[in-house]
């Protein structure tokens, strides 16, 4: 049975205190919630994750995610941080694909290819993220693009190694803009990514990829998303940053 995820991605919000202080309000809440073969992932910027790595270390269940790594083993790469520096402070996930990265920081698919495999050699568990802009979904080319997106960033992975791979679809023009896609439409692509990974490797492995939503998800949208065949819980920016808000999500499963 595959898991049920609910995944927060703080992208680059709180300061060290902000961070501690939610990610405490979300464990306390979350520890008796989160049950079954739910988990609950929380994405910090990278000065959190040593703290949260350690305040979860005995929560079951809800685990830390970077949103980003370096492809390269260590370096001369100023700024950068690297799969084993993250892997080395208790981080499980982490965050590939995103559309901010692929838009303002220029991150390709063969770049995301090699981030992968970085983020796997080091026991990280990538949640990929893929999904069209507005452009893209007005022309009707969408499938096309998400197809290209999994072939080029992920499809090159043995069937063991996708196995630990997440996928988030985000659908470009719902993140941050409260346009969140309609059940059908994010089920419609939720469909469409299932029967691509069957076609790529087997049904088996298609039925137990986690595929979640991304885009404008709360508490008032995620009953009715979660609830669809295809779609196994959220990758939640905005609400995750509202402990309340983040907790609803959560209890959607229960
Ligand atoms: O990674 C999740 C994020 O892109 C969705 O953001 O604020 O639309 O939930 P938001």
């Amino acid at each position: 049975m595959r898991k049920k995820i609910v995944a927060g991605n703080w992208k680059m919000n709180l300061n060290y205190e902000e961070g501690v202080s939610l990610f405490s309000e979300i464990v306390n809440m979350a520890k008796d919630e989160v049950v079954g073969n739910q988990e609950v992932i929380v994405c910090t910027p990278f000065i959190h994750l040593s703290t949260v790595a350690k305040l979860s270390e005995n929560v079951k269940n809800v685990n830390i995610g970077s949103q980003n790594i370096h492809q390269a083993e260590s370096g001369a790469y100023t700024g950068e941080v690297s799969a084993s520096q993250v892997k080395s402070v208790g981080v499980e996930y982490v965050i590939l694909g995103h559309s901010e990265r692929r838009a303002y920081f220029g991150e390709t698919d063969a770049l995301l290819a090699e981030k992968t495999n970085a983020a796997l050699k080091h026991d990280l568990k990538p949640i990929f993220c893929i999904g069209e802009t507005k452009e893209e979904r007005e022309s009707g080319k969408f499938f096309d693009i998400i197809k290209t997106q999994l072939v080029d960033g992920v499809f090159h992975l043995g069937k063991e190694e996708f196995a630990k791979v997440v996928l988030a679809y985000e659908p470009v023009w719902a993140i941050g803009t409260g346009l969140t896609a309609s059940p059908e439409q994010a089920q419609e692509v939720h469909a469409f990514i299932r029967e691509t990974i069957a076609n790529q490797y087997d049904a088996e492995t298609a039925e137990n990829t986690t595929i979640l939503y991304g885009g404008s998800c709360n508490p008032s949208n995620a009953p009715t998303l979660f609830s669809q065949k295809d779609i196994d819980g959220g990758l939640i920016g905005g609400a995750s940053l509202k402990s309340r808000d983040f907790l609803e999500i959560v209890k959607v499963f229960n």
